[in-house]
């Protein structure tokens, strides 16, 4: 992104000591904020947040290393957004993997310095040819970010058409971890999962899930908060959502990491993700004149 857009954009939604926008890792456009609370990095490619730290803790998310990132490729990391579709486009075999909005440049709309000392950025996706090309309904999509000692995200689609459509969407979190081994996921319980490893087979969550090697999981009818047990960081990640029903676990492990170009030689011990969704039976219909907000909060306790 040129120099003058960036400085028209600081201009104009820049706030000073607190948010400014500039180039990050791969040279990508991102929003920078540092407040009393935290400090996070977002791309406006795909609204994508790269990176939040509270004050004082280690980094909650993992991303890739800067040399596999470059403007207008998907970013491994962060909170890539998948919308309107998750994974593979049902019928489309050339549609892009997790949808167009990951890939696309959104814009900001507004920045705010709240009271509580917490930063507040508001983004949209405007309607381009790509998107009309890959997804005909006329909508609207928006993303909130809040940024302080919680993480939270809010993802707005808005039916602004004349005809219902269904869409699937997830916030696709990639939590840094010290050991993706050695580590557990709590609160999947609740429906069914769908092992996307094997045979897409329906079976019954059994307790905490810890992985022992590939995993892609689809947990269906999770509304409970999900928390992420890190021992060898001392810290649990408290992940709460509203108007998501569906979670994805997803570990590419070793043999297939290494034959991903993005993420770098240990990349897959270090990240899990943990990804807060409506995919599959969790899909949503809206009707026109209608929208569905889904919601996450992330937070970072210590582990006694
Ligand atoms: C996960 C999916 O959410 O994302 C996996 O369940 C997929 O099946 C993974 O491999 C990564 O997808 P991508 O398109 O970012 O490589």
């Amino acid at each position: 992104m040129a120099s003058t857009e960036l400085s028209r954009l600081q201009a104009r939604f820049g706030i000073a000591g607190q948010l400014q926008f500039g180039h990050g890792p791969g040279g990508l456009a991102v929003v920078e904020v540092e407040n009393a609370h935290a400090s996070a990095q977002v791309a406006l490619q795909g609204a994508q947040v790269l990176s939040w730290a509270p004050r004082g803790a280690a980094p909650v998310l993992w991303l890739a290393p800067p040399a596999s990132l470059a403007p207008g490729r998907p970013i491994r990391g962060g909170v890539p957004i998948c919308w309107p579709w998750f994974g593979a486009h049902a019928s489309g075999a050339d549609y892009p993997s997790h949808g167009f909005a990951r890939s696309e440049r959104w814009e900001p709309v507004e920045t705010r310095a709240l009271e509580d000392g917490t930063t507040w950025v508001h983004l949209r996706l405007p309607r381009g040819e790509t998107s009309a090309r890959w997804w005909p309904h006329p909508c609207a999509l928006e993303l909130g970010i809040t940024i302080g000692a919680a993480l939270e995200l809010e993802l707005i689609t808005r039916n602004t058409g004349a005809l219902p459509f269904t869409l699937e969407e997830a916030l696709h979190s990639y939590f840094a971890v010290s050991d993706v081994g050695r580590v557990a996921v709590q609160g999947l319980a609740g429906g069914t999962y769908l092992d996307k490893l094997d045979g897409i087979r329906r079976r019954q969550p059994l307790g905490p899930l810890t992985l022992i090697g590939e995993t892609d999981r689809v947990y269906f009818g999770t509304n409970a908060e999900c928390l992420l047990e890190d021992p060898g960081l001392r810290r649990r990640i408290r992940i709460s959502k509203r108007g998501g029903r569906t979670t994805v676990v997803w570990n590419p492990w070793a043999e297939k990491a290494a034959r991903m170009p993005d993420l770098g030689a240990d990349g897959y011990l270090r990240m899990l993700c943990v990804e807060s969704a409506n995919v599959a039976d969790d899909r949503v219909t809206l009707a026109p004149g209608t929208e569905h907000r889904l919601w996450v909060r992330y937070r970072v306790e210590p582990l006694d």
